[in-house]
């Protein structure tokens, strides 16, 4: 069964239902995701969205903060387009009923690192899952948006899936499987939009959800899209230490109100003698401060502070993470919080252009899929949620104004499962995963070394060769899909990291430590 729509959108958080909510004014959109709608990464958005709304502040200002920790690889165009379009993305929110904290009458504020003035609108400490939710509501009750969740994305459809075999690189659709019925569909339409988000679950800490495998990137690869910077994978200084609780992000705002970074054993504050901008340092060089205390000194944590502040102040600001911890045993109020860096998000990802087209007539991407200049080395607190929103509405802008120049649908051939079997060895899957996950937590890290990287690349070039002879001969569940698409992206990474030869913002290598004078991306075009 072939299922046509207008257009696909690939992913439900925020990228993807504000494209879709800009697109069903007059098209008939479908909107999947690989399980439930609200699991991806914006559901667990804690800071907030950084925006100039305040006198005082501007928009050079914010601009600045971002090429900054960015290390001079972002695109300035991009940053200065994304920078202006924030008061009114805030305000679009604002209209579909997200409740920003207020005081005295007016947005408030809180502060991240890097950021040089406070800028970030919040809802308390679960700012994702409120902006989740408002953009949930008001896709449901759109007539011309169909929800399609437990369906996972396999592959685009390109020429090759033409019943008349064509080499363009247009897009027509996607196969995907229902987790439901078991069984691959075939969904096409004049335009698809990935909105996959990132892949931080190839990496053995990671704050971001399960689902976070680089499909969307993986997906672009393969149907012949340009990828970049792919080695600029941001590690957030302070997750959760915790035996049990794996994965737990304490929001930079916590330093923002005045946390403090501490050696556990000592007590010394030690940021100040990393960085003069001390623990609101960018998230590189708080990571790798951390990093180094706890590597030089063979400590499992360090400790994140704030019982300095009032408890009331604290709870009300932090309610969500104050009750985490208290039912762990800890209360943030009274002691400090064993933190530990982990991966958090991916910078790199697949080339879009400022309307977010890809390389593929008939493909866009939006959000943390992609590599739009915005991030460059190193992106600053705040800055995803809103390039998930300006993107969002501009490929759908562009969509509506380039309809007819889309490729046509095609007739294209429905999935083809006669030649495969069901596996006869699931554990090759979780073991494989397992593998991968290890190998680039701690060859391809914060700290990095060619020797490191050639390690982990021998280690991918054979896993690669296995999950290919294994996704030949089975049928794909949800987890080989995953699997499949991980070992891609690690590839990704690991050659990027290998093609450069600096240390710039999130890529540092003991090798190349110097930064050179002219910031280059690394875009792997095959
Ligand atoms: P996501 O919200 O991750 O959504 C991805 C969607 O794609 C999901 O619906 C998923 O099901 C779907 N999908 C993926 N693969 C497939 C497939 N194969 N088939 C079908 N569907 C698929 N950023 C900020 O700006 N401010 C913050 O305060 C902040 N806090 C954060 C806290 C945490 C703990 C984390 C992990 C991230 C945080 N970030 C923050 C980053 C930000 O949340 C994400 O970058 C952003 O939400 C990504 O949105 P997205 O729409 O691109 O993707
Ligand atoms: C945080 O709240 O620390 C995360 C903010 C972000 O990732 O932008």
């Amino acid at each position: 069964m072939v299922r046509q729509f207008d257009i696909l959108v690939i992913g439900s958080g925020a990228a993807g239902l504000t494209a879709a909510l800009n697109l069903a004014t007059d098209k008939k959109v479908a909107v999947i995701a690989k399980g439930p709608l609200s699991d991806g990464a914006t559901g667990w958005a804690q800071g907030g969205i950084a925006a100039v709304l305040e006198e005082g502040d501007s928009f050079e200002a914010h601009v600045e903060d971002t090429m900054v920790a960015g290390a001079g690889l972002n695109d300035r165009h991009v940053v200065e387009h994304v920078v202006g379009a924030a008061p009114a993305a805030i305000e679009r929110l604002i209209e579909l009923g997200v409740p920003f904290a207020q005081e005295d009458g007016a947005l408030h504020l809180t502060r991240e690192g890097g950021h040089s003035h406070r800028r970030i609108v919040h809802v308390a400490d679960a700012t994702g899952w409120a902006v989740q939710q408002a953009l949930e509501r008001a896709a449901a009750a759109n007539p011309n948006i169909t929800l399609l969740p437990d369906m996972v994305a396999i592959d685009l459809i390109t020429g090759r899936h033409e019943e008349r075999f064509s080499t363009g690189g247009a897009v027509h659709g996607l196969y995907a499987l229902n987790r439901a019925t078991r069984k691959v569909e075939t969904l096409t339409a004049r335009a698809t939009i990935l909105a996959t988000g990132g892949a931080g679950r190839v990496y053995l800490y990671s704050t971001a959800p399960r689902g976070a495998t680089g499909d969307g990137i993986a997906m672009a690869w393969r149907a012949g899209c340009r990828v970049s910077n792919m080695e600029m994978m941001q590690f957030h200084p302070t997750c959760l230490y915790h035996l049990e609780t794996k994965n737990f992000l304490i929001t930079e705002a916590v330093r923002g109100e005045g946390g403090i970074l501490k050696h556990p054993l000592t007590g010394h504050r030690f940021m100040p003698d990393y960085d003069e901008r001390g623990e609101l340092a960018p998230r590189d060089v708080v990571a790798r401060a951390i990093d180094n205390e706890i590597k030089r000194d063979g400590l499992d944590y360090v400790h994140l502070d704030i019982s300095h502040r009032e408890p009331e102040f604290v709870r009300a600001h932090f309610p969500n993470i104050y009750e985490k911890l208290i039912g762990l045993g800890i209360d943030m109020t009274t002691g400090p919080i064993p933190v530990v860096p982990a991966q958090h998000y991916t910078c790199g990802g697949v080339v879009v252009d400022l309307a977010g087209r890809t390389d593929a007539p008939g493909l866009y991407a939006a959000g943390e899929v992609t590599e739009s200049g915005l991030h460059g080395a190193n992106r600053l607190a705040s800055n995803s949620l809103l390039e998930c929103l300006v993107y969002g509405q501009a490929a759908a802008r562009d969509i509506l104004e380039r309809w007819e120049q889309l490729p046509p649908l095609a007739k294209v051939r429905e999935w083809d499962e006669s030649r495969v079997t069901d596996s006869d060895e699931e554990v090759v899957i979780t073991q494989t995963w397992g593998e991968i996950r290890r190998f680039m937590w701690n060859y391809v890290g914060i700290v990095r070394t060619t020797k490191r990287l050639e390690r982990a690349k021998r280690r991918i070039d054979m896993l690669r060769q296995e999950v290919t002879d294994y996704y030949a001969h089975f049928r794909v569940t949800p987890d080989l899909i995953e699997l499949r698409n991980l070992v891609e992206v690690a590839d990704l990474i690991i050659r990027s990291a290998l093609a450069r030869r600096e240390s710039r913002g999130l890529h540092f290598t003991r090798d190349f430590p110097r930064t050179l004078a002219q910031a280059k991306d690394t875009v792997l075009v095959d």
